[in-house]
This record gives structure tokens, sequence and C-alpha cells, in this order.
């Protein structure tokens, strides 16, 4: 658990529900009393004014309950001011930022502040649960027809990027690859390479929220395959591929009946199994008709599908993969391939 002080609750949503993405996270206010914490917590963030003598008392007992130095403490200052520095680090405060940081950003320091006790692995976990779980409810609903969400789908974004960013590629690979369900790991997969490599271009936030939407409903459609062909282990019939292919347009079709999903998402849920030279499906895009973000994703979905592993093959070595994905010279992108080895290169 980690504890979040703070004199403007309004304002220090954003900041407790990034937290919320390390270790559950409890806001107190200078007026709650510290003895309702009952465990002891990983850390604390104080986004208090500590010239204020009743945020500074609270501070002050709050350490002093949970048994002073020992417990990490992150100031938010209001002032950087020789008295409110003195004051924070008179309290034990092993790192001071100034109030108008980014809530993101703040997250961030928390973590590489916790770093020794608040484990990687279970921010890594706990994103791909979160992402999983969207994951999940998106095909369940679209397997019955009922109405899917774009604001549920978004709950999963912030979790996949702040694990890839915390715990890297390899550590959100290895942790996704351990479950069992074919499209389930699939699509946690795609997210996650989605996610690095949108990192990894310099992205701005909107634009990774984006490619990282899309990749985590790209295969939608495949709610709508029986499970005989969606999990068949073996090379599908050209009757089986066929119908295998229909997931393309029905995922887009499933999207816009559903409404509330960008332009961006769409096009990448329709057309992420187009080609370069027009070989691809459902439309036979060729070039330019083929966006950036799409493009993207289908490099994303390739390489997840070479490394993924099934109960009755061994996942392809990384460098295989990009050697597969750089052969496809006429199919794919292959400046944004190199790229993309870049970003894989360490798995
Ligand atoms: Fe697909
Ligand atoms: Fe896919």
């Amino acid at each position: 658990m980690l504890v979040l002080l703070t004199d403007r609750p309004d304002r220090s949503i954003g900041l407790s529900q990034l937290l919320e993405q390390i270790a559950p996270c409890r806001v107190l206010t200078p007026q709650s009393r510290a003895a309702e914490l009952g465990e002891a917590p990983l850390g604390l963030v104080a986004d208090v004014d500590l010239l204020q003598p009743l945020a500074a008392r609270s501070l002050r007992s709050l350490m002093a309950t949970l048994g002073g130095a020992g417990t990490p403490l992150v100031c938010l200052m209001r002032t950087m001011g020789e008295r409110s520095m003195a004051e924070a680090r008179g309290l034990g405060a092993g790192l001071c930022l100034p109030g108008s940081t980014p809530a993101r950003t703040v997250a961030q320091a928390v973590l590489a502040h916790l770093r020794p006790t608040a484990t990687v692995e279970a921010v890594v976990a706990r994103g791909a649960n979160q992402a999983g779980n969207v994951i999940t409810g998106l095909l369940d609903i679209a397997r019955t027809g009922g109405p899917v969400d774009a604001a549920t789908v978004d709950e999963g974004l912030a979790p996949v990027l702040t694990a890839v960013e915390v715990g890297g590629l390899e550590r959100w690979l290895a942790t996704v690859r351990s479950y069992d369900d074919a499209t389930y790991q699939h699509c946690l997969l795609v997210t996650g390479l989605a996610a690095t490599f949108a990192i990894d271009l310099g992205f701005s936030e909107r634009d990774r929220q984006q490619l990282v939407r899309a990749a985590l409903v790209h295969d939608v459609g495949k709610a709508r395959i029986p499970l005989a062909v969606l999990n068949k282990p073996g090379r599908l019939t050209p009757e089986e591929t066929e119908v295998m292919r229909t997931h393309a347009a029905v995922g887009h079709q499933i999207l816009v009946k559903a409404g509330g999903f960008d332009e961006t998402t769409l096009s990448v849920v329709r057309h992420h199994h187009e080609a370069l030279d027009g070989s691809g499906y459902p439309d036979g895009l060729a070039g330019s008709q083929i966006s950036d973000p799409v493009r993207l994703a289908t490099i994303c979905d390739i390489y997840a599908a070479l490394v993924e592993s099934r109960p009755y093959r061994a996942p392809m070595p990384s460098a295989q993969a990009i050697d597969i994905l750089l052969g496809m010279t006429t199919k794919l992108d292959i400046p944004l391939v190199h790229a993309f080895a870049r970003t894989v290169s360490g798995t």
C-alpha cells in the first residue's frame, strides 16, 4: 500500500490513480487519523503545504506512527523555499519535487524511490492483469453480441504503458508468455510491443495511448471465430483460413456498432493484415493507403505471432523473428522494421 497525504484531494485524483498502478493507494487528508491505516505502507507521498501548521503536524504524526525515517517519503512542494525544504528534510523526505510536476513524472519518481521495496515484477503483473481483464471482458461481450464499451477499454492503457516503462519489454513478454489462452496471450503481447515501440519512437502521450488502445482491441473480431478454427493446433485448411480472415472486418464492425472508438483504432482493427504490395486483407490496400499506425501495428502483430509460446511448439527466438520481418520487403515498411528491431533487441 502507498499513502498519499494531500490537502487538495480534488487535484490529487490523477496522481492517486497513477500511484494505484504501483500499489493500492490510500488517500488521507490532514484531518484524517493515521491510526486508520492498519498496515505499514511501502511509502508516503505528501502533497501538502508544509508551511501550514495543520498539514506539517499531520505529516509529522503520520511519519511518527509509521516508525519515522524508515518509511520512504516523497514531498510535493508548494514552494522550494529554504523553510519548506528544511521542514521536508526534517520530516525525512528522501525526495522533494515541485508541486507542479506532472502526475506521471511524480509516479515514476516515486517508483524509482521505492524500487527496493515495491518490486518491479508486481507492477508488471498488475499491468498485465488489468489489461488482461480488459481483453477478457471485451472478447466475452463481443462473443455474445453485447455492447462493447470504449471507456472500459481505456482502463487498460495506462497499466500497460506504466508496466513496460517501469519493467521493460523483456519482463512484460516473459510475464505474458506464461498465459495459456492463445488469443489472450497474443493480444497482451501485441499491446506490450506497441506500447514499447510507441515510447521508443517518442510518441506523445495521446499517440501512445491511441496505439496501445488499437493494439488491445486489434483482434476483437476473433471473438466470433469458432474455437475449433481459432485454437486449432496445426495448419488451417483453405476454408478455415477464409473463416479466420473474417476477424478483421468483423472486429471493425463490432467497434463501429459500439461507437466511441477513434479512427486510428478502427483502421488498425480492420487493416492490420494488409500488406504494402496489396496482397493483404480484407480490402487489399496498398502503399500509401496504409497509414503509419497500421504499419506499426502490423509489425507488432506478426512479430508477436512468431514469438508466442504454444503447448505444441517452442517460441521462435527474437532474432529469427526479426529476420523474417526484414525478409518481408514487399509487404512491410522496412525502415520501421529496423526501428522495431532496436526496440526488441534486448529481448
Ligand atoms: Fe489479426
Ligand atoms: Fe493479431
